[in-house]
């Protein structure tokens, strides 16, 4: 059977290295992306039977060239899963949010993703065949007091999700947007716990969701799921949807 590659773009940490390990088990070759977090991705890297990492900063064009100019050398321009995970969270009231911090949001959650289609679709569209998996969040979804740039991004994504699934459908290439809750991650674990019990009030499951319930949906749209494009699949615990 021909060799499966998935790239998982932010695939050193949380969320991403969890969508490693299930795209892993479900057999396909693991590109694991990374950013500033190598250490992270060659332990992981370590683990899995079949993978190769990759580096590249999202918010840059020439970070996402970079990627998309190993993998056409080195891996036969072959990609046929794409799972845009990297993102960064910005927390900040909108009075006292400033600008360079919007535009790293926007550049990194906005252009990476949307860049990183444009270039690796490219490849998928050659096979006439991909599945392109966008990870967004709740927070596109729901409006969140202090996430209005954040929430801003995931929405955007959202958006192109719909777009990219109506472009691509052509080309036999499924998009859809994974939006997850509130998940056990770095990126959670800032959140003071006053303010984390809060927040479980609002979740009628009672808890965090782990990073490998993600993981698991993720597999799914990737092998499974060949129905399904343009839609946004919550994974919240109830929070939404
Ligand atoms: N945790 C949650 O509750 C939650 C909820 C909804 C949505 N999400 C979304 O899930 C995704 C993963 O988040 P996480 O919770 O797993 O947090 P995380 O561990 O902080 O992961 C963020 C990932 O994004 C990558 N990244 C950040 N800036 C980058 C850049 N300039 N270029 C390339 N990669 C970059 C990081 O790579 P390096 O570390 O290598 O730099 C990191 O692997 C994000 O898109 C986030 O918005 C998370």
């Amino acid at each position: 059977m021909e060799e499966k590659i998935a790239l998982v773009t932010g695939g050193g940490t949380g969320i991403g290295a969890a969508c490693c390990r299930s795209l892993s088990d479900a057999g396909f070759k693991v590109g694991i992306h990374y950013n500033s977090s190598k250490v992270k991705a060659e332990e992981l890297a370590a683990s899995l039977p079949n993978c190769f990492i990759i580096q590249g900063d999202v918010s840059t064009v020439e970070g996402i060239d970079s990627v998309y100019d190993v993998i056409k050398k080195d891996h036969n321009g072959q990609v046929d899963v794409l799972v845009n995970n990297a993102g960064i969270a910005l927390d900040n009231p909108i009075f006292s949010a400033n600008l360079d911090d919007f535009q790293k949001t926007m550049d990194i959650n906005v252009r990476g993703t949307w860049y990183m289609i444009k270039r690796i679709a490219r490849f998928m569209i050659r096979k006439k065949s991909g599945r392109i998996i966008n990870i967004s969040s709740v927070i596109g979804s729901v409006p969140n007091p202090t996430q209005s740039v954040y929430g801003m991004t995931k929405a955007a994504i959202d958006n192109l999700t719909k777009v990219a699934a109506i472009e691509l459908a052509q080309y036999n290439i499924l998009v859809n947007s994974v939006a997850p809750g509130f998940i056990d991650t770095d990126m959670t674990k800032k959140i003071p716990e006053e303010l984390q019990k809060e927040i479980f009030k609002k979740i009628p499951l009672g808890r965090m969701g782990q990073p490998e319930e993600v993981g698991d949906v993720v597999k799914f749209l990737a092998t499974s799921g060949t129905y399904i494009t343009g839609s946004i699949i919550h994974v919240n615990g109830g929070m939404y949807g």
